[in-house]
């Protein structure tokens, strides 16, 4: 038996499930109409409704795994915020923490004993000594990209293709023709000027270009997360650390969203070296603030480069509110009493059933798809092997399938994730939570699957 997506299914479907959600949110569409007058796109913010295919609607409340929306909604939430989130929403020892601070004086800008308190912990956690804080993970990038050039004295920076490291002018590139390209609007021509663009799993293509000697950093993700899911080959980030001793460039791991997969993150849990680490997304707690850590000798340089005011300029590091009192009071309570050794262990089990759960749906209808699988996190693999690069990866963003289920899930209660995530276990989603997901997503496949031929 062969099974294709029934396109015109498909899109009958979305078309009804559409309706129904504007049924279930009329009191969100009075607000969309209210907030378009001065928001545009009735949002804060552009992701708040460039990531969703329909039109916005607005959050009320949360609380563990689930949160309501202003009609009274509620959605078992398998995005968590893109992850700023896998804490839950509430999280008693967060809330305390941050309100205590709040009264306390929310950031003073002189640091607090909760920083020495965080670095510590993270030097031991993730495994490099010395840490700075950010407002958020695209800040941390913004750092370590130039903290890399002063070292390194060189300019050029590495990324691999399927990469987002956030919204960097010069990370915010995409290859065209074999040339790096600003990858959106309103970005300069030249920002992808000493940006490379090379293939994941691929040492021959990194070292041709490391060997010219010109490359301060290579950034890179340890496993991709922001095109669905590229894992490492065996022996390719040990690789990349070899080579970029070997040529004299840095290597910095993004664990902004694989920090969320593993106690330590995926440098502890696979034991790699890297000369920088960058965490984001509020440890999970969504309190707006990024990290990094660095390495000794990188640390001694960043010391001494300490821009003083109305002195030398310095290393163009720092921003006002960044690593406030009440960021770091959050980030102290994830780290005591959120995110334990015990818990990543049980949510990787939980990811695990999840993608068991999606490849048993897939074979039980002949479909020859994958679910991906990294700890916590799984999705659709829309093909018969797993991608070794972010090109391979493309292949599973079929955007009417990810959206109409997107939909269709959420009529059910359940919030799946951005288009170029998949569902992810967080800190407080239990197995009954993961059956589901797992129901609903049944259900979607057999609303748009028919037998019979290619599509
Ligand atoms: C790997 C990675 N790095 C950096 C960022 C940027 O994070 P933020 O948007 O919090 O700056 C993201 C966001 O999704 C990310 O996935």
């Amino acid at each position: 038996m062969s099974v294709a997506i029934d396109r015109q299914a498909l899109a009958e479907l979305r078309v009804r499930e559409e309706a129904s959600l504007a049924e279930r949110t009329p009191r969100s569409a009075a607000m969309r109409q209210r907030a378009l007058a001065h928001l545009p796109n009735a949002v804060p913010m552009s992701w708040m409704a460039g990531l969703y295919p329909t039109a916005a609607i607005y959050a009320a409340s949360g609380s563990g795994a689930r949160f309501r929306d202003i009609d009274g909604n509620e959605y078992l939430d398998f995005n968590v915020g893109d992850l700023s989130m896998c804490a839950g929403f509430a999280p008693p020892p967060v809330v305390t923490a941050v309100s205590r601070q709040v009264a306390a004086g929310a950031h003073f800008l002189l640091a607090t004993e909760d920083a020495v308190f965080v670095a510590e912990e993270l030097a031991r956690r993730v495994g490099l000594p010395f840490w700075q804080m950010t407002l958020s993970a695209s800040g941390a990038n913004t750092e370590v990209l130039r903290i890399a050039r002063l070292v390194t004295g060189r300019e050029r920076l590495v990324v691999f293709g399927g990469h987002y490291h956030g919204h960097l002018d010069e990370t915010l590139v995409r290859l065209v023709d074999g040339r790096a390209e600003p990858e959106g609007e309103g970005l300069p021509a030249h920002a992808s000027r000493h940006t490379r663009v090379l293939p994941f799993n691929d040492l021959e293509a990194l070292e041709a270009e490391l060997a010219s000697e010109r490359v301060a950093l290579v950034l890179t993700e340890p496993a991709l997360t922001n095109c669905n899911v590229v894992l490492p080959e065996p022996g390719f980030l040990a690789g990349v650390r070899v080579l970029t001793e070997r040529y004299g460039a840095l290597l910095c791991l993004d664990e902004a969203h694989t920090f969320q997969f593993a106690h330590g993150g995926l440098m502890r849990s696979w034991n790699l070296a890297a000369d920088f680490v960058v965490l984001g997304k509020g440890l999970g707690t969504g309190i707006s603030f990024g990290l990094y850590g660095m390495s000794e000798p990188v640390a001694k340089v960043f010391s001494r480069h300490l821009a003083t005011d109305g002195g030398r300029p310095g290393l163009a590091t720092g921003g006002t509110t960044y690593a406030s009192a009440v960021a770091l009071a959050a980030a102290r309570a994830a780290l005591e009493e959120l995110l334990r050794p015990e818990d990543y262990a049980r949510i990787g089990r939980l990811g695990t059933r999840l993608a068991d759960g999606l490849e048993g749906h897939m074979r039980a209808r002949g479909l020859p798809w994958r679910a991906f699988r990294l700890g916590p996190r799984s999705g659709y693999c829309l093909a018969p092997t797993l991608p070794r690069n972010g090109a391979e990866a493309a292949l599973s963003l079929d955007s009417e399938l990810i959206d109409t289920r997107r939909i269709y899930m959420a009529n059910r209660g359940v919030w799946d994730a951005v288009q170029s995530a998949g569902p992810q276990v967080s800190l407080v989603h239990d197995a009954a939570d993961v059956e589901r997901y797992l129901a609903v997503a049944e259900r979607f496949f057999d609303a748009v699957l028919r037998e019979g031929g290619p599509e």
